[in-house]
């Protein structure tokens, strides 16, 4: 397994693994890697890549200010077990100074899908994921690319930005690994107290009754069922930040719930932990 920490090699390298007729995959990540970065890359063997870049970089560009990038978990010798033992053929950990210039000045922008949701309240966030996820695209020049359903307005904007832009990567969508709890796998679960996990436990649970819902009933009037999650999640302990039920593929806001046409997405504070999680009905 390669390891590059100067863009340039990495970007060279790709290069010379295009030309001699490689397909590409690219897993970006922020590290501390868990079940759910696994099946990403597990995920892109599985779609035929000959090599597998993952990118292991705590993009500070998408951190508010008053966000958890000093603490988030950082773990470079696990993740490259990780990585090794997952079957990446190559991993990118470059530092903030690498990736950044001193003056680097130029970003980019989604304008309309990411007003709503988690890009309302991280502002900046998603101009720091678009901006980083374009470079790490010209540096591993990857043929597609494999983001997780848990960050579901991460990956519709992706989407877009790759539309919009025209870049030449296929996106491909892996979907959330859960604990056998029911507990979205997340880096940031490590921060939960034990008492907190449980509360945790009532996201997914909420989510899974909305779907039963669904399934039975065919329509459900999203005003009533969403009164009921947040009176799950208050029950629960946990502050809710957002519950919004949309339409999957354009992020507009929508009143009832239909199967496989509508995603029901929250968002909590457990304690001080910003939780996040989503199901396709
Ligand atoms: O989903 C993440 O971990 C990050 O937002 C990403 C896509 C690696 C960009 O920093």
């Amino acid at each position: 397994m390669k390891i590059f920490t100067e863009p340039v090699k990495l970007q060279k390298w790709a290069e010379s693994r295009r030309l001699a007729g490689k397909k590409i995959a690219l897993v970006p990540t922020m590290g501390y890697l868990h079940e759910g970065h696994l099946s990403l890359i597990a995920a892109a063997k599985k779609k035929g890549a000959d090599e597998i870049v993952v990118s292991i970089f705590v993009n500070p560009i998408q951190f508010g200010p008053n966000e958890d990038y000093a603490r988030y978990p950082r773990d470079e010798k696990a993740d490259l077990a990780k990585c090794r033992q997952a079957g990446a053929t190559a991993v990118f950990f470059p530092t903030p100074d690498n990736m950044y210039a001193a003056d680097h000045s130029v970003y980019i922008n989604e304008m309309e899908l990411g007003n709503s949701l988690c890009g309302a309240r991280r502002p900046g966030h998603f101009r720091g994921v678009c901006t980083v996820v374009a470079k790490l695209f010209n540096l591993a020049k990857p043929h597609f690319a494999v983001f997780g359903q848990k960050d579901y307005q991460q990956e519709t904007i992706i989407r877009r930005m790759v539309r919009d832009l025209n870049f030449d990567v296929k996106i491909v969508v892996a979907p959330i690994v859960r604990e056998p709890s029911g507990l979205a796998r997340s880096s940031r679960n490590t921060y939960l107290s034990d008492a907190e996990r449980a509360q945790a436990l009532a996201l997914s649970a909420a989510l899974a009754e909305a779907r039963a819902e669904v399934k039975r009933a065919g329509e459900v009037d999203w005003k009533t069922c969403r009164a009921r999650i947040v009176r799950k999640l208050q029950a629960n302990k946990l502050k809710v930040d957002y519950v919004e039920a949309v339409d999957a593929d354009t992020l507009k806001p929508v009143t009832k719930l239909v199967a496989k046409k509508t995603t029901v997405l929250l968002a909590v504070y457990c304690g001080a932990t910003r939780l996040i999680d989503n199901a396709v009905m």
